[in-house]
C-alpha cells in the first residue's frame, strides 16, 4: 500500500488506474481504525479494482471544546490494518494540505434540514464541517463509489443527499454497524472510556434493541421510548435524544413506512456514543 501527503502525488498515483477504467472505491476515515472501519475497506474491495483510504482528523466537523486535540492519532497502526485488508492507496493530508487558505473564510457546504436536529442539535456545525471534506475528498479522488458506516446514521443521510443534489457521480454504499460481543458499537470514542464506564455502557445498544422489539412487537411508540429511557437512566447513562424516524430521517408516517429508525446519542461521562437500529414497523399495509 502506498500512502501520499499530497494532492499532486494522490492524483499522480491516481491517473495510471484511472486511464486504464478501473473502479476506483474511497473508504474516507479520521483513522484509529477498528473492525467498522476495515469493514468499509472490504465492501470496497468487493465493490472495486482500487481501494482508496483517507485518514484526515477534519478540524472543521469539531465544535469548540470537542475532542479535536485529544483525538487518538495512530498512523502506523492504521497503516498496517488497511494494508493486511488490501487497501492500495492512503491518502494522508495535513490540514494545511487541504484547507491552505485556513478554516476562517473557507467554503463550505451545507446540506439543509437532514443535518439538522439529532446529532447536529447537539454538534452545531458538525456536519458543515463533514460535508466539506466528503466534497473536497470526492473532488480530490473522484471515485466511482464510496463506503460510509451506518453507525453515523445521520451522517450516510447527509452524504446521499450532499451527493444527489451536487450531482456527484458517485454510488454511496452504506455498511452496517459493527457491535462487540456484548452489543456496543465499535467506535473509536470507546477508547474514552473507563473500564467502569464501558461495562455500563452495554445498557445502550440493549435499550435500543429492546425498543426495537417491543415496537416491532405492537407497543406503543411512547411506552416502548419510554422504557429505554428508564433502562437508559436506571443504568447512569445520561440520554441526549432517542428519536424513532422514517429511514431517511424524515418524520415518520407510521401508516405508510414498513421500517423505521430508532437512533440516539447518550453520554457516559465526558464521552458521548451514538447508535442506531432499524425497527420492523407492525401491522402497516405495506402493499
Ligand atoms: O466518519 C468519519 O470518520 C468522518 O466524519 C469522515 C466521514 C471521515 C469525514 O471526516
Amino acid at each position: 500500500m502506498q500512502t501520499v501527503h499530497d494532492i499532486a502525488t494522490l492524483r499522480d498515483a491516481l491517473s495510471p488506474h484511472r486511464r486504464a477504467g478501473a473502479r476506483i472505491a474511497l473508504v474516507p476515515t479520521m483513522g484509529n481504525l477498528h473492525e467498522g472501519h476495515l469493514r468499509l475497506v472490504d465492501e470496497a474491495r468487493a465493490q472495486a479494482d482500487v481501494v482508496v483510504a483517507t485518514l484526515f482528523v477534519n478540524p472543521l466537523q469539531f465544535a469548540p471544546g470537542e475532542d479535536l486535540d485529544s483525538y487518538p492519532r495512530t498512523l502506523k497502526d492504521d497503516q498496517g490494518a488497511l494494508s493486511a485488508r488490501h487497501c492500495d492507496l492512503l491518502f494522508v493530508p495535513s490540514v494545511e494540505t487541504l484547507y491552505p487558505g485556513g478554516l476562517e473564510n473557507l467554503s463550505q457546504v451545507h446540506v439543509p434540514i437532514v443535518s439538522e436536529g439529532l446529532c447536529g442539535g447537539a454538534r452545531r456545525g458538525h456536519f458543515d464541517g463533514v460535508a466539506t471534506v466528503v466534497s473536497l475528498l470526492f473532488h480530490l479522488v473522484q471515485p466511482d463509489i464510496a463506503c460510509f458506516g451506518e453507525k453515523d446514521y445521520q451522517q450516510l443521510a447527509v452524504i446521499r443527499k450532499l451527493v444527489a443534489d451536487l450531482h456527484f457521480p458517485i454510488q454511496i454504499v452504506g455498511v452496517p454497524t459493527v457491535r462487540a460481543t456484548d452489543g456496543l458499537a465499535l467506535s473509536s470514542r470507546n477508547g474514552y472510556l473507563t473500564p467502569a464506564e464501558r461495562a455500563r455502557a452495554v445498557a445502550f445498544p440493549r435499550a435500543l434493541a429492546r425498543a426495537a422489539t417491543a415496537i416491532t412487537a405492537g407497543q406503543p411508540t411512547r411506552d416502548a421510548l419510554d422504557a429505554a429511557r428508564a433502562d437508559l437512566v436506571q443504568a447512569g447513562l445520561t440520554l441526549d435524544y432517542l428519536e424513532l424516524r422514517a429511514p431517511d430521517l424524515s418524520a415518520l408516517e407510521p401508516a405508510t413506512s414498513s421500517h423505521a429508525r430508532l437512533l440516539a446519542a447518550v453520554y457516559l461521562g465526558a464521552t458521548r456514543l451514538i447508535d442506531n437500529v432499524d425497527v420492523a414497523l407492525p401491522g402497516a399495509d405495506h402493499g
